[in-house]
């Protein structure tokens, strides 16, 4: 099949290059030329494991391509995947600015009939938005029809989501184009789940909010935990035996972040109020979240009467292990803090660096390695929980720090680990 994917972010690319890999004929459209260029040489724009790779081998085996004109990307689609971005606007709020105009383009170039497929997180009834765009629009008479097709991959884990996932959502107002779509994803042979254009966008938007929720009950349960001196890691297997409960996403620690959670969050509540409906339990869910990620701090100030002059190594600064983004990540709130508090905040995170650069405030220092910023401070924070600092030998922390203290937000050490290694550990709804 011969599909277009507009928009080459985390679902843009990833989608493109996995139904590239299914032997699809796919081109990937993005405006930004230099993007462009590095993509047509096998580089992403974003970390993301085994991406490259795999761009690579299907450039190679012709099946995908790069173009920044948008004319040339669609003159041969019979699908056109929408996947720009929907940031969230200063109200809460989806912007759908990058949407439209993606919807202009189509009506203006499309030559023949084609599937407009909304791959992007939107709001309830965006796709009848994206139809009336490209009706008004439309320059030749040809049969657009669109559908409602969200993503539910992870970061750092987005080629095996898409290859593994648990479901395929497609939201269509007939059945002829739920049945091309559903062909065209076939070859993957995961559960195709059909259903309404409204539907399938709500699922998304209910999704990313229901495992918001389950975070933010654990990380309320995990606060009440530490209080009563009982552990939450064990409440949370207690719990996950429960098949009507499941174990996933009940790991407490300080709060959600990225570019989806805190945005769609925020985006239901919007779309909730947009029909009346004040959702009560989504704002609490956000409320408990903004509270955790600067949990860290509180217990900083708990700890030590003055805090200020002391010297903290942060480790892991993106929003969560094996990617660079930063966005939304619990690390800028924790520095900015710290940094008000009067105390020096040497950072360290395996990628996430360049990114954190340009979000964190300037007087943070930043170290080439986890030992080069706890041999400058006096105490350290887990920010991120990636694979190195769980592997990392504790008992040098005694070694290193001036006091061997360590804050983990992430509860990356059993409680025997640490005492067995002689530091001070403080972790997230576990006794001291
Ligand atoms: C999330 C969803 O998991 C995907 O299904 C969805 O497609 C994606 O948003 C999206 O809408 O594009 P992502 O934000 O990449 O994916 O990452 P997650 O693994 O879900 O983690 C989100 C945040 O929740 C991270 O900050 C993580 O540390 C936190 N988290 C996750 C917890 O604090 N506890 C948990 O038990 C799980």
């Amino acid at each position: 099949m011969k599909i277009a994917v507009v928009g080459t972010g985390y679902v843009g690319l990833v989608t493109g290059v996995c139904l590239a890999e299914v032997n699809h004929d796919v081109i990937c459209i993005d405006t930004d030329l230099q993007k462009i260029k590095n993509m047509e040489q096998g580089i992403s724009p974003i970390y993301e494991p085994g991406l490259e790779e795999l761009m690579v081998k299907n450039i190679n085996k012709g099946n995908l391509k790069f173009t920044n004109i948008h004319v040339e990307g669609f003159k041969n689609a019979e699908v056109i995947i929408i996947a720009v971005g929907t940031p969230q606007m200063p109200d809460g709020s989806a912007n759908l600015q990058y949407i439209e105009a993606v919807a202009k383009s189509i009506a203006e170039y499309v030559t023949k009939d084609v599937i407009v497929v909304t791959k992007s997180t939107v709001p309830v009834g965006t796709n009848d938005f994206v139809r009336q765009v490209i009706l008004d629009n439309l320059k030749c008479d040809v049969n657009v029809k669109v559908a409602s097709n969200p993503e539910f991959l992870r970061e750092g884990s987005a080629i095996v989501d898409t290859f593994q996932g648990d479901r395929i959502v497609i939201g269509t107002q007939d059945e002829e184009t739920a049945s091309i779509l559903e062909m065209m994803y076939e070859p993957f042979g995961l559960p195709i789940f059909k259903t309404d254009i409204y539907s399938s966008e709500m699922i998304k938007y209910a999704s990313n909010a229901f495992l918001a929720t389950k975070i933010s009950f654990i990380n309320e349960v995990s606060n009440i935990c530490e209080k009563l001196g009982a552990n939450v890691e064990d409440v949370a297997n207690g719990m996950g035996f429960d098949n009507r409960i499941g174990r996933a996403f009940l790991n407490a620690g300080i709060g959600y972040g990225g570019s989806c959670f805190p945005k769609d969050t925020h985006a239901l509540v919007q779309i909730a109020g947009g029909v009346h409906h004040d959702f009560e339990l989504l704002k609490s869910v956000i409320e408990v979240n903004n509270k955790q990620q600067r949990l860290l701090v509180d217990k900083i100030k708990a700890r030590f009467e003055n805090p200020e002059g002391k010297t903290v190594a942060m480790l892991g600064l993106a929003f969560k292990p094996n990617t660079d983004d930063m966005r939304e990540a619990a690390s800028s709130v924790l520095a900015r803090e710290l940094i008000q508090l009067g105390m020096k905040v040497i950072a360290y995170d395996p990628i996430a660096i360049e990114n954190a650069k340009t979000q964190l405030p300037q007087q943070v220092i930043y170290a080439n390695s986890s030992e080069e910023a706890l041999k400058q401070s006096d105490f350290a924070l887990i920010v991120t929980e990636w694979d190195e600092f769980k592997q990392m030998d504790l008992g040098k922390l005694q070694e290193w720090l001036t006091e061997p203290i360590l804050f983990d937000g992430r509860n990356c050490f059993t409680l025997e680990q640490a005492k067995n290694a002689g530091i001070e550990y403080h972790s997230m709804g576990r006794p001291s």
